[in-house]
């Protein structure tokens, strides 16, 4: 009898656990908000190995979906470079954060294109596939279907000029691109046509009643936001899904040749490939019935993990495990706004980083104001106020007081006690209860007030009186200390990893679990020299920083179209934006040589017959002893449209094109893929028409680099493609 109990405990401490955070998007530098849903996994992971469970953290970047190709197209890049980009920002400032995950992957592996295909085809084989015809909006002069994101419009209800075939950022409506007024192309600004096409679906209806018995038996543990949004959609009727886009990005769908799978198709399975990518045993985990499986998001992401991730799952029916637990953040908003990424505002993980204030500090704050019922607020004076109030008047002092008070007092010897007069079983019981239920903040919450209690009992045994009154009560108090101290650095350690080691190595002790919760430090053990564990936060610092970032704010107030989507990382060169000019005033567009002769009064300049798509234009240039008529003639280069007409030695000119020089050598800017008349733009800013002068051209840095254009570091691109520099020469285009 006794022998089975035993087997059954070491059964039972087996169990396996699968602990997820929603993969983030990899076209930008994550920020604070993005890392609450990261930096909560972490936590609880490292909560479960402290309690040596057997469990496996995931989590990774999302690399397809429509997103990375704008940005990708901003940048003048492909979309697997933009990838690669941002994947080592996130993995490097994750790593910042001290947040460890076991399994680190992506979405574009080849891991997760073999298993998304083999869950498709399986979804297939069961009949939950489901082939429909539908109406999009087709770009004829970039020949491709456009997604949401690619077009743009004025909004039905506001009357907002570039509202976005998804959403309008005005008035926040949600939108169809159909429903847009002069729907254009981003790209090249061409209207688009409605064209059919034909895109697969899963079939939810098929699969409710299963999705709905299985949700019955998980759900009594998930919060009450998950509950209320997956009862939603069910109540409505589950609706057949699109599972596929016309797009290049993305995992291929097998027999569909031009379609890649939706990106929340594959983004889900990417939870699965990482592991498989990362470890062997992948299917141990995934494919085993016993194992829980944790996942972690913002509210955003409740109906992809509890309806359609399940959906896939179930419909392939090959034995993979669906979630059981799940814990929803709700969103951190910024001072009195909201973080976006698009709009610049708020604080990077890089700019948090480059503070340098430790990790330590940001995971406290940011854990302690973690939006878990109900949205949260990042404030500077938050944050000042609980780091030095919280984290350096009591964590802080009551570590340093009392080591320091060992090393001086009794030769950093741990003394003895003579009584047992400090209890807190059933603080360390309740922060274990709250933690098993992923109430990280509250648990937190208890874990500082346990801390006040030893600094209450601190003061009220006065150890720096007693040492010489009354020893023993000196002795009894610091005994006590120490081991508080010890456990505070066994509960603290999921939440500040760095300063639990911190206080192990001040107390000469090191890697403690939970099990050492039970296991005091015995008197006569030599602790080593205390040392301060936090500094204060300046005022003044703190001031400095609210102003840095509400300049940003500015900055990016001040030119919301150019400055839009940009992020931190590229904040270097928009802090600098009055250098580089306002790109928005050039009209430029792909003009098509049609002949070229020589300036009959100038021997150094061309006259120039172009081709402008809808017009023909003469345009004079300064190329003759730089390029061979027969040369230029033919070329796609880049025209200025909107200079104001000029006569240059009795000649009309009406335009400039585009050029750089190194040296005395000139390279004209090409867009040989381009049809005349495409646009030029960069990050997608579409071009004011009003007509300007040479010297307001002038103020325009663009820069030729390694055979392309760019402005304030964005490629100059046309239909998507970057522009290229003729000759390969380097600098300032004129
Ligand atoms: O909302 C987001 O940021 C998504 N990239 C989350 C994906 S979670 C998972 F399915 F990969
Ligand atoms: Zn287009």
């Amino acid at each position: 009898m006794a022998k089975k109990a035993a087997k059954k405990t070491a059964k039972k401490n087996d169990e396996k656990i699968v602990v997820t955070s929603a993969l983030p998007y990899v076209n930008n530098v994550p920020h604070l908000g993005t890392l609450i849903c990261v930096l909560s996994a972490d936590v609880y992971t490292r909560y479960l190995k402290l309690r040596n469970k057997n469990v496996i953290s995931v989590l990774g970047t999302d690399e397809h979906g429509t997103t990375t190709e704008v940005k990708a197209q901003e940048l003048g890049i492909t979309p697997q470079e933009c990838v690669d980009r941002y994947f080592k920002i996130h993995k490097e400032l994750y790593e910042w954060f001290e947040c460890y995950f076991d399994c680190f992957g992506r979405t574009s592996s080849k891991e997760n294109h073999e298993i998304s295909k083999d869950i498709f085809v399986k979804l297939q084989k069961n009949g939950y596939i489901i082939e429909r015809e539908i109406e999009q909006l087709f770009c004829t002069a970039c020949n491709k279907f456009l997604a949401d994101r690619f077009i743009e419009g004025k909004c039905p209800h506001c009357k907002y000029e570039k509202a976005r075939g998804d959403q309008c950022d005005n008035c926040s409506k949600l939108l169809n691109p159909t429903d847009l007024l002069d729907a254009r192309c981003i790209v090249c600004h061409n209207k688009p046509i409605v064209k059919k096409s034909n895109h697969l679906f899963i079939d939810l209806p098929k699969l409710q009643p299963q999705l709905e018995s299985w949700i019955k038996t998980v759900e009594k543990t998930w919060s009450q936001n998950a509950k209320t949004t997956t009862h939603g959609w069910l109540k409505q009727g589950l609706k057949e899904r699109a599972i596929t886009r016309d797009l290049k990005w993305g995992i291929p769908v097998p027999g569909y040749p031009g379609k890649v799978f939706y990106s929340w198709f594959d983004a889900p399975i990417g939870y699965i490939s990482i592991t498989k990518e990362t470890r062997k045993d992948w299917q141990d985990w995934w494919k085993n019935k016993e194992t829980k499986l944790v996942q972690f998001m913002g509210k955003d992401n409740i109906p992809f993990h509890t309806i359609l991730f399940p959906a896939f799952l179930i419909g392939a029916d090959d034995g993979y495990i669906l979630v059981r637990e799940l814990s929803v953040n709700e969103y951190l908003n910024y001072e009195s706004g909201k973080f976006s990424k698009s709009l610049n505002q708020g604080v990077f993980c890089d700019d948090a980083k480059n503070t340098g204030i430790p990790a330590d500090v940001w995971r406290y704050y940011l854990l302690m104001n973690r939006p878990e019922e109900s949205d949260a607020l990042f404030t500077w004076d938050g944050f000042l106020e609980k780091t030095n109030n919280e984290l350096v008047a009591n964590l802080g002092n009551l570590v340093n007081r009392t080591l320091f008070f060992i090393n001086k007092y009794y030769d950093s010897v741990v003394p003895h006690a003579h009584e047992k007069n400090l209890s807190y079983d059933a603080e360390v019981k309740k922060i274990e209860t709250l933690l098993d239920a992923i109430k990280l903040k509250e648990a937190l919450k208890e874990i500082m007030l346990l801390s006040k209690k030893a600094n209450a009992y601190f003061q009220e045994h006065e150890p720096w009186k007693t040492i010489t009154s009354d020893k023993k009560r000196a002795d009894t108090a610091l005994f006590h200390l120490v081991n508080l101290i010890k456990d505070l650095s066994i509960l603290i350690h999921p939440y500040l990893p760095q300063t639990s080691a911190q206080i192990q190595q001040q107390l000469h002790l090191k890697a403690l679990s939970w099990n050492d919760l039970k296991k005091p430090v015995p008197a006569g053990h030599k602790i080593n020299t205390a040392a301060l564990l936090f500094k204060k936060l300046e005022e003044k610092q703190i001031q400095r920083f609210k102003e840095q970032f509400a300049g940003k704010k500015a900055a990016s107030g001040e030119n919301a179209a150019s400055l839009q989507k940009t992020t931190s990382v590229e904040k270097s060169y928009t802090a600098d934006k009055t250098g580089v000019g306002d790109f928005s005033i050039l009209d430029i567009k792909v003009a098509k040589v049609l002949s070229v002769s020589d300036h009959p009064n100038a021997e150094k300049l061309y006259v120039l017959q172009i081709d402008l798509g809808n017009e023909q234009r003469q345009i004079v240039a300064g190329l003759r002893e730089h390029y061979a008529a027969e040369d230029l003639t033919g070329k796609h280069i880049l025209v200025v449209t909107n200079l104001e007409p000029a006569k240059l030695r009795g000649e009309a000119s009406n335009g400039m094109l585009l050029a750089a020089e190194q040296n005395g050598t000139v390279g004209v800017l090409l867009a040989e893929h381009a049809a005349s008349g495409m646009q030029i733009t960069v990050n997608n800013i579409a071009p004011q028409t009003k007509q300007i002068k040479y010297a307001d051209f002038l103020q325009v840095k663009i820069i030729a680099q390694q055979g392309r254009a760019f402005w304030n570091t964005l490629a100059l691109t046309a239909g998507g493609k970057p522009v290229t520099v003729d000759k390969n020469v380097e600098g300032l285009v004129h």
